[in-house]
């Protein structure tokens, strides 16, 4: 097996490689003056799986240079070739929600099950969709950080309580709290736009004494996780921490999040930032090793 990393930073495909005890494969890439994308592999594949990084946070410029390079892995003969992408993205337009909407969720997977024969990510956002299998034709493998952040919860927070933001949150953060030992509660949401959301209330004045730990999968704008902390506050509960497993982190996101009541926010390692506190190398490597042994997949 291979490891080949398309990503500028690769402390991640790294770390994973170390602990399957391979090297890691840099294509040499760069752009031409007119903007297309110059890429270069000059180690051999021999019927050999590949297992290809690429962090696809941002996805729009990354698309074009993976499928160029997984056209080329097969024309080299790779046996397999899987993508390895913490954060799976395209996955919030899951659904029209007006006349002429491209959901565009379906057109990406189309575009990643063409390109490659398997997919291994990190908690995708399935809302409307309940399994990748119902828009990816490739088989996938869904890691899930609820047990890395679940063992940092349980070293780093004295009397925790979980919070969910909101309903598609509960799956996160309801399996956190089992983990942890804690309680968890789960908050409404309702979304006015882009960078407006409003959270509705439920009395958890019970746990003033306990450290609210407010969990959701994607930081983007930052703006759900702020709301929330915001209205615990507001409530008289002690300002959260707040855990992202992706820092999406649209425009001027982390600098609110830097200023907003908040004890502290964390971030799994799923895109590179330096919110990352919570490791899931771990959790890929076994990923692999199961895809290592499974021909059928
Ligand atoms: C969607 O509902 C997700 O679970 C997150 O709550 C959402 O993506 C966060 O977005 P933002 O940070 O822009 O509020």
């Amino acid at each position: 097996m291979k490891i080949l990393c398309l990503d500028t930073d690769s402390r991640l495909a790294m770390s994973v490689a170390n602990q399957l005890n391979c090297d890691v494969l840099k294509p040499e890439q760069r752009c031409f003056p007119d903007g297309e994308h110059y890429l270069r592999l000059v180690e051999n594949i021999n019927s050999e799986d590949v297992f290809l990084f690429s962090s696809l946070h941002q996805p729009d410029h990354k698309i074009l240079p993976l499928i160029f390079m997984a056209n080329f892995l097969r024309e080299e003969g790779a046996r397999r070739i899987i993508l390895v992408t913490p954060y799976l993205p395209y996955m919030r337009q899951d659904i029209q929600f007006h006349p002429g909407e491209i959901v565009t969720s379906r057109y990406f997977s189309a575009l990643i099950s063409n390109a490659v024969d398997g997919l291994i990510t990190v908690d995708p956002h399935l809302h409307r969709y309940h399994s990748l299998d119902e828009i990816y034709s490739i088989p996938s493998c869904v890691i899930h950080a609820t047990s890395v952040i679940a063992n940092w919860i349980r070293n780093s927070i004295d009397a925790p309580i979980i919070i969910g933001p909101d309903e598609e949150s509960s799956q996160w953060a309801e399996d956190v709290a089992k983990a942890a030992g804690c309680p968890v509660a789960i908050l409404k949401k309702t979304r006015y736009g882009d960078r407006d959301v409003r959270i509705q209330w439920d009395d958890l004045t019970a746990y003033r004494q306990h450290q609210p730990v407010l969990i959701d999968d994607i930081i983007s704008t930052g703006k759900t996780v702020i709301e929330t902390a915001n209205l615990m506050v507001a409530e008289g509960l002690k300002a959260p921490v707040v855990i992202g497993v992706h820092a999406v982190l649209a425009e001027g996101a982390q600098q609110e999040l830097d200023q907003a009541t908040l004890k502290d926010w964390l971030t799994c390692n799923t895109i590179p930032h330096s919110s990352n506190g919570i490791d899931v190398s771990v959790e890929i490597t076994a990923a692999i090793r199961t895809f290592i042994l499974k021909e059928d997949v």
